[in-house]
C-alpha cells in the first residue's frame, strides 16, 4: 500500500469516536519504534515532520525511511508536514511526496491566515494532498520560537465556519488550552471543552486537530530528574481529557514531547547504569523500545485506534 492521505482515517475516526496519533519523527529509531507499535496494534498512523526535523535529518532521509515503514508494515500511513509556515515549504513537501501538509499561518491576522491557507489548499488539492490549518494560537515552544502563555489565544468558534468555507481546508487545529512542550500548565490542567463543542456544532462532521497533546508521564520525568535532569513542574494533558476529546470531533492528536521524554529518560538511565558503554546501539536500541512502549500505550489506552487499520 502506498502512502495515504488522512481523509479516510479521519472519516472513520470521527464516526467511531476515536483519534489517530500523529507522531513527530526525527530519526530512524523514533520512526521504527512508532511503526512497530502501530503494526502490532493494527493502528492507522500519521508520521509528521517539522521544519526542524527536515533540517536535522534531511527531508530525503526521513521520506525514504517513512517509505520503508510503509513497505515493511503494510499499514495505512500518512506523511504529514507539521507546522509549515510558508507556501514555499508546503509546496516543497507536496512536490517531494508528502500526502498531507499543515500550513500554520495562525500568527497572522484572520484575513491573512485565510489567504495564505487558501493558496496552499489550491496547490495541495491539485496534487492530491490534504491540508491542515490552525486558528487560534497555542502557547509553548516550536522550532525555538517561544509563544508565551499571555500571547496565546483560544480559537474563536465564530470564525471557524467562515475560515473553513473560504479556505477549503481539510482539517483544523484549534487552541483550547493545550501547548507545546513539557510544561503545559502551571496549576490545575484545564481544557476548554466548551470551545471544542461549539466548534463541533458549527462544523458538524469536520475533523479537528489537537496540538500540544503530550501527557508528560511523570514516571519518565522522575527518571530524567533522578539521573541529573532538571524538569520540576513538568506537566502534560491528562489522558482522560485526551480520551474525551477523541470521542468528540478531535480526529488527530499530536504527540512529540512524550517521545522525547521516553528517549531521554532511557538514555540518561542507561548511561547512569552503564557509564562505559560506547556502542550507540546499546542505548539507541532501548530508546527505540521505549518509544514503541509509549506509542502502544497511546494507541490502546488514549487514542482508541488499535485494530482500525
Ligand atoms: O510542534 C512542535 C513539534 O513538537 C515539533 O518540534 O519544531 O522542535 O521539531 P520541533
Ligand atoms: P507536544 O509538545 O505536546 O508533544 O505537541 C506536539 C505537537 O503539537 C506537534 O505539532
Ligand atoms: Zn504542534
Amino acid at each position: 500500500m502506498p502512502l495515504v492521505t488522512s481523509t479516510e482515517m479521519f472519516k472513520k475516526a470521527y464516526e467511531g469516536g476515536y483519534a489517530i496519533g500523529a507522531f513527530n519523527v526525527n530519526n530512524m529509531e523514533i520512526i521504527q519504534g512508532i511503526v512497530e507499535a502501530a503494526t502490532e496494534e493494527r493502528a492507522p498512523l500519521i508520521l509528521q515532520v517539522s521544519s526542524g526535523a527536515r533540517k536535522y535529518a534531511n527531508t530525503t532521509y526521513l521520506t525514504k525511511m517513512v517509505e520503508a515503514a510503509v513497505e515493511t508494515s503494510g499499514l495505512p500511513i500518512c506523511l504529514h508536514l507539521d507546522h509549515g509556515d510558508t507556501f514555499a515549504l508546503c509546496k516543497d513537501c507536496i512536490d517531494s511526496g508528502f500526502t498531507s501538509v499543515m500550513i500554520d499561518a495562525s500568527a497572522h491576522p484572520f484575513a491573512e491566515n485565510i489567504s495564505i491557507t487558501k493558496q496552499v489548499v489550491e496547490y495541495a488539492h491539485d496534487h492530491g494532498v490534504v491540508v491542515e490549518a490552525e486558528l487560534g494560537k497555542l502557547a509553548g515552544v516550536e522550532d525555538d520560537v517561544k509563544v508565551d502563555a499571555k500571547d496565546a489565544s483560544y480559537t474563536d468558534p465564530d470564525q471557524v465556519q467562515e475560515f473553513v468555507e473560504k479556505t477549503g481546508v481539510d482539517s483544523l487545529a484549534i487552541a483550547i488550552g493545550t501547548s507545546h512542550g513539557a510544561f503545559k500548565f502551571k496549576g490545575q490542567p484545564r481544557l476548554r471543552f466548551d470551545i471544542l463543542q461549539e466548534v463541533e456544532n458549527r462544523l458538524p462532521g469536520f475533523p479537528i486537530v489537537l496540538h500540544g497533546a503530550s501527557s508528560v508521564p511523570q514516571d519518565l520525568v522522575k527518571v530524567i530528574n533522578q539521573y541529573g535532569g532538571a524538569m520540576p513542574g513538568a506537566q502534560g494533558v491528562p489522558e482522560e481529557m485526551l480520551r474525551e476529546a477523541a470521542k468528540m470531533a478531535v480526529c488527530k492528536i499530536n504527540i512529540d514531547s512524550d517521545l522525547r521524554l521516553a528517549v531521554t529518560a532511557t538514555v540518561r538511565e542507561h548511561f547512569a547504569l552503564n557509564p562505559s558503554h560506547f556502542d550507540p546501539r546499546q542505548y539507541l536500541g532501548p530508546a527505540r523500545e521505549a518509544v514503541k512502549k509509549i506509542v502502544r500505550h497511546k494507541i490502546v489506552n488514549v487514542l482508541g485506534c488499535n485494530g482500525k487499520a
